[in-house]
């Protein structure tokens, strides 16, 4: 049977089918060359965790994952002309500590998508964007399989023999930030001046935070899972200093899950961070 949720916000509340759900967002819609529309997700637990140390590696804990988060997350990827992914992802991908999400409409779960993108005028695969400040990670094998077309991002400090040797390999190296780190202003301009319009953040604090930080974050999909993780060492969605006035948001809808991950539930909250009054 289809999976069903629970729309609780805006009211009244009403059971609603799970499959299409982040579709009707038409995030692919409304963006613009000069202010693409800039969005994340995040799963996390009541805890606030998003990860846990594992040693040198960090790991998303597997009792906050379910199939209908993960149907959520391939609908927000399915409606992204630009994918940005970050030099941690790389590493954790090649050492195999992480999935492969790269790609739409490979999976029997989201052959779906992969027409969705077809029938709304979306490339056949997002162009993928890599934000480094080391440049130093493996190149996916699944995006020169696909030939999707990839971009890196790094800060104007970001080793000079790294970038040439990238820029000698044919990738294009936008130069966003003046130190070592991408910023969100520089990044998401240059993004708009290329023609992406709808742009997923598929990175983590240090992404989320400089966004938050610029203005340039337009939505935030959050998953908190009804569970509490605990763990010694472990991380959460932003890092850095205290964002102040840009980490505001506003709930703009809010589903209950009432019977995944594991029995115990979880929200599908949705914001929108507001600007500076
Ligand atoms: N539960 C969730 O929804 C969720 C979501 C995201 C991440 N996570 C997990 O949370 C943990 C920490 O996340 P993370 O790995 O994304 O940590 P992070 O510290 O935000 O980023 C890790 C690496 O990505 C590159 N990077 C990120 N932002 C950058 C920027 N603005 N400019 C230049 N490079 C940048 C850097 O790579 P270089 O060293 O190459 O410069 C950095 O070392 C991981 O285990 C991750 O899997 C969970």
């Amino acid at each position: 049977m289809a999976a069903r949720v629970l729309r609780l916000y805006p009211g009244p509340p009403e059971e609603v089918v799970l499959t299409g759900l982040c579709l009707a967002d038409a995030l692919h819609t409304l963006g613009s060359a000069s202010a693409p529309f800039v969005y994340a997700s995040f799963v996390g637990s009541l805890d606030g965790r998003i990860a846990l140390q594992d040693g040198e590696a960090s790991r998303l804990p597997v009792e906050i994952t379910s199939e209908n988060d993960f149907r959520l997350f391939l609908e927000l990827q399915a409606q992204a002309d630009c994918l940005v992914t970050h030099g941690g992802y790389l590493r954790d991908l090649a050492a195999g500590r992480l999935d492969d999400v790269l790609q739409i409409g490979t999976r029997a779960v989201d052959r779906d998508l992969a027409r969705w993108r077809q029938e709304n005028g979306l490339s056949a695969q997002p162009a993928v964007v890599i934000a480094s400040a080391s440049l130093d990670f493996p190149m996916p094998q699944s995006v020169i399989r696909e030939k999707q077309r990839v971009l890196i991002a790094t800060g104007r400090q970001a080793p000079r023999d790294r970038v040439d040797a990238l820029r000698a390999r044919g990738f294009p190296v936008i130069v966003a930030g003046d130190g070592a780190s991408v910023e969100g202003g520089p990044l998401v301009r240059q993004l708009g001046n290329l023609g992406f319009r709808s742009v997923y953040l598929l990175t983590g604090p240090r992404m989320l935070s400089t966004m938050l930080r610029d203005g340039m974050l337009s939505r935030l999909y959050l998953t908190i899972a009804h569970r509490v993780v605990g763990g010694e060492s472990f991380h959460t969605m932003a890092t850095g200093p205290r964002l102040e006035g840009a980490g505001r948001l506003r709930l703009s809808s809010l589903y209950y899950d009432v019977t995944t991950p594991d029995g115990a539930g979880q929200w599908f909250a949705r914001f929108e961070p507001l600007r500076p009054a």
